[in-house]
């Protein structure tokens, strides 16, 4: 295991796009980082640059404290495991595994142990023997993987390796993943567009978009105190709620605007008026989507209410909302950063504060 650390890294293209702008990461070692960003935002890029894949326009890249930057891919001791990862289709699953070993002349009888290593962290020991074709997809994606562990790399990078699984397999297969990184603890980078998978694997998230760093932390970090407006609607499902207010706009969690009579009187609070136009029933929780009327415009908005709060709530009427003072975020209207705290000043609120 290694760290991995990129200094102002940049990428242009010949077409004159600027994929990767300036990215600073520091990736602690064993750590499991999630780059994260809508497609087009420069994940595969910054990945293939850290890969030696990609020749850099700029900046630089260590591991382990080493200036890898010009270095190729083999000088680098990392493994890569694509979206579309190809086997062997003639090999049996052991001589898949094998490859990379075989490349490097290990003898057979070390291979084996390593095959059989890097199987079982995956559970496919029992298919050594078969060929890609008599496998499952998915267990076709854990014999890449095996294949891209098999000989130890001090760093591991995935770039979105999921994606071609259906719904549940990804779920078991993220599962998995998370749980041999766990137990041998190689540095891994690990790329997706996806916000969810993002929140559940990584001990920390980067979030990237048009090929800049917008806001590095650990999930609670980014749910709680989102840097700017395009992380906080990008994380979170449904994400969070942005108002237009006089001097800034206003953000709050689904989960924190609700019925003002079910929030405690005391507590400090905002009050909206709040238009419902649809209800969603989702069993442990309601989703009521509507409208949040003002002079500067009606704002769709959405509340997430657990189901043990039986409020009755029709469409089309018109109900007064809350959020507590201290789930109420501030971003700059030009820029999208966030204010904290926000200056006294601010004439922030056309709704009531109580
Ligand atoms: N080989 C290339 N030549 C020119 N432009 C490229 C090339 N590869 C990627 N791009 C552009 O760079 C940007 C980032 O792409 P990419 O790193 O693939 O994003 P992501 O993986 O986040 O979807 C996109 O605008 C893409 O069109
Ligand atoms: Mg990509």
């Amino acid at each position: 295991m290694s760290t991995v650390e990129t200094v102002a890294l940049v990428k242009h293209y010949d077409n004159d796009v600027i994929a990767v702008n300036s990215i600073d990461l520091h990736i602690k070692e064993g750590e499991f980082l999630v780059l994260l960003g809508p497609s087009g935002s420069g994940k595969t890029t910054l990945l293939r640059m850290i890969a030696g894949l990609e020749k850099v326009t700029s900046g630089k890249i260590y591991m382990g404290g080493r200036d890898v930057t010009h270095l190729p891919p083999r000088a680098r001791n990392l493994s890569m495991v694509f979206q579309s990862y190809a086997l062997y289709p003639h090999m049996s699953v052991f001589g898949n595994i094998a490859f990379p070993l075989k490349a490097k002349g290990l003898p057979y009888q070390e291979r084996k142990k390593k095959v059989e290593w890097a199987a079982s962290l995956f559970g496919i020991e029992q298919y050594l023997q078969r060929k890609p074709r008599q496998l499952s997809g998915g267990q076709r994606q854990r014999v890449a993987l095996a294949r891209a562990l098999v000989h130890e790399p001090s760093v591991f990078l995935l770039d979105e390796p999921l994606s071609n699984l259906d719904a549940q397999l990804r779920a078991s297969a993220r599962d998995e993943i998370k749980q041999f990184q766990r137990r041998i603890a190689t540095t891994t980078i690990y790329v997706t567009h996806d916000q969810v998978e993002a929140m559940g694997m990584g001990d920390r998230i980067a979030v990237m978009n048009h090929g800049n760093m917008h806001q590095i932390g650990t999930p609670q970090e980014l749910y709680r105190e989102p840097a700017d407006t395009f992380v906080a609607t990008f994380l979170g499902s449904p994400p969070m709620n942005l108002l237009n207010q006089k001097e800034c706009i206003i953000g709050f969690h689904p989960e924190h605007f609700l019925p003002k009579d079910i929030i405690h009187e005391e507590s400090p609070r905002f009050e909206f008026p709040f238009r419902v136009t649809r209800v969603e029933y989702l069993g442990a929780d309601r989703f009521v989507y509507g409208i949040v009327p003002s002079e500067s415009g009606h704002t769709r908005v959405i509340s997430k209410i657990p189901s043990l709060v039986t409020v009755p709530l029709e469409t089309d009427q018109l109900y007064t909302f809350a959020v507590l003072k201290e789930d109420m975020k501030y971003f700059d209207k030009k820029t999208g950063k966030r204010i904290d705290p926000i200056p006294f000043s601010m004439a922030v609120f056309e709704h009531a504060e109580v």
